[in-house]
């Protein structure tokens, strides 16, 4: 009877690399304990085994069909692993790292503000922040703003209500707070901070009293560039300019500016881009922002000597930019926080 015993389990171990499918494991399986299986027939001859020795043939018993299971446990993992690795195509090695997880991005307007940021900081800019609730000081009069100008209408410029206050921005008694119409308040801020010579550029949020379609949104991003020095000519303004469009639009980027009118500079311009990177969005010359050397009059109205220092000043939407770079036609995607659009910019 132990040989009996010992002799199957012999044989189903080695019965293992022959079973590759599951009705093969079924068969296996049944040859030992199925109905007529020899375990089941070793059971029956449990009846002819002496009193006395049936204690430990019993055992015997018990300890062969613990072996038995292991072995089937054995097959079957062999198999569902052959399963497991066709419906891969790849056999599995589970010491490898799961695939990655999908990941974030940053937003394409965060994407295009970084390389703003990064190109100018290159040459040597440094990044300047104001409020985005303002005064209409800073906003308008200190750079230049007749109180007349179009701009200080309530139809363009958010104000907020007579008797709000603001904590960390002061003004005089006759002022209006308004939601910052453009980053231009930065100059303001940074040159009655120091002295010449001054190099900032000043990425933030503006508002606008638009309605909002396609080309406009009430709320946008722009970044402001301020040089302030001895000597400095619309030579250098022209220059910082290319140099940038070359980094942001690819090498053979151009720049032209055409006259045009701000307060806080004369003269003033537009920038106009053109690039093959454009062309391939179907643009030739687009406009991408303005221009100019400061106003004699702004700089009086943070204690510069307009004899001794000139100063050129730039700014553009980096949302205009972020469109053009990237053939985008519409703004509003830029704030629905589409996964199926962000997800192309990551
Ligand atoms: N503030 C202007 C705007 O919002 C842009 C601008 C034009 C900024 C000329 C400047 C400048 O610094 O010199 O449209």
């Amino acid at each position: 009877m132990e040989d009996t015993l010992k002799a199957l389990v012999s044989e189903a171990e080695e019965g293992i690399p022959s079973v590759h499918t599951r009705p093969e494991f079924e068969a296996f399986k049944a040859r030992f304990v199925g109905p007529n299986g020899s375990l089941k027939e070793a059971m029956r001859d449990m009846a002819q085994v002496p009193k006395e020795d049936k204690p430990r043939i019993g055992q015997l018993l018990n300890k062969t069909k613990q072996a038995l299971e292991a072995i089937f446990q054995t097959a079957l993992d062999k198999i569902e692993a052959a399963e497991l690795a066709a419906k891969l195509g790849d056999p599995i090695d589970p010491s490898l790292p799961s695939p990655d997880p999908a990941v974030g991005g940053l937003h394409p307007l965060t994407q295009v503000r970084n390389e703003i940021v990064r190109v100018l900081k290159s040459v040597g800019f440094i990044v300047a922040e104001g409020p985005e609730v303002e005064t209409e000081h800073f906003c308008f009069d200190a750079l230049n703003t007749p109180k007349d100008h179009p701009a200080r209408d309530l139809q363009d410029t958010f104000y907020l209500p007579n008797d709000a206050t603001v904590g960390n921005v002061s003004k005089h008694e006759d002022e209006r707070y308004l939601l910052r119409t453009h980053t231009s308040t930065v100059q303001i801020r940074t040159m009655l901070e120091q002295e010449p010579p001054v190099r900032i550029i000043s990425p933030g949020r503006c508002f606008r009293r638009d309605t909002t379609d396609a080309t406009h949104s009430a709320s946008f991003t722009q970044v402001e560039g301020l040089y302030v020095d001895k000597g400095v000519t619309v030579c250098d303004l022209k220059a910082i300019l290319d140099f940038l469009m070359k980094s942001l639009l690819g090498n053979d980027a151009k720049t032209r500016f055409r006259p045009h009118f701000f307060p806080y500079t004369e003269p003033s311009f537009e920038m106009d881009a053109q690039s093959s990177h454009l062309a391939k969005v179907g643009k030739d010359w687009v406009e991408l922002g303005g221009c100019g050397m400061v106003d004699p009059n702004v700089f009086k109205s943070v204690g510069y000597d307009p004899e001794v220092y000139s100063g050129y000043a730039f700014g553009f939407g980096i949302e205009r930019i972020a469109m053009i770079m990237y053939g985008i036609d519409d703004i509003r995607y830029f704030y629905q926080n589409d996964y199926r659009f962000l997800k192309q910019f990551s």
